[in-house]
């Protein structure tokens, strides 16, 4: 199968960027997590990563996810609560799609409460840090296997 990853604005700034609440791993140890991860599944994963501060960007990459992914993981960062251009073009997929928060923003501010992404998703994923991107390879994977 193959997973792409989409990250958000600000992403590109893991590790030095607010690290009491986004951790000290970068973006590029945490792509090097998710292709271990995809490894360690039978036959392996192919796992395609990228990141983007433009609102468009992200949803020329949702519409690309369209063809040739089996499962969309998105952590839409700040667009997240938002972006109902990210909404709707979350809801032109087929494949599993799941959104991903390093941080819980449940649990933060009032204005990261909404997200506009979970009503498009198969399920989401937060508040567990770095560990969430494997997590999330993970939950895709099975998703994926369900549909067989
Ligand atoms: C975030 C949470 C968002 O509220 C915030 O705007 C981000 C990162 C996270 O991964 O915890 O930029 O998506």
């Amino acid at each position: 199968p193959v997973i792409h990853v989409l990250n958000g604005p600000n992403l590109n700034l893991l590790g030095v960027r607010e690290p009491d609440i986004y951790g000290r791993d970068t973006l590029a140890d945490i792509e090097q997590s998710c292709i271990k991860a995809a490894a360690k599944v039978e036959g392996g994963a192919t796992v395609v990563f990228r990141q983007t501060n433009h609102e468009g960007v992200l949803v020329d990459w949702i519409q690309e996810a369209r063809e040739g992914a089996d499962a969309l993981i998105i952590n839409p960062a700040a667009y997240g609560h938002t972006s109902v251009a990210l909404h709707d073009a979350l809801k032109t997929l087929s494949i599993p799609v799941i959104e991903l928060h390093l941080s819980n923003p449940a649990a933060r501010e009032a204005f990261r409460h909404h997200s506009y992404v979970s009503s498009a998703a198969t399920g989401v994923i937060a508040g567990f840090g770095a560990a969430g991107y494997e997590l999330a390879v993970q939950a895709a994977l099975i998703k994926v296997r369900e549909r067989g």
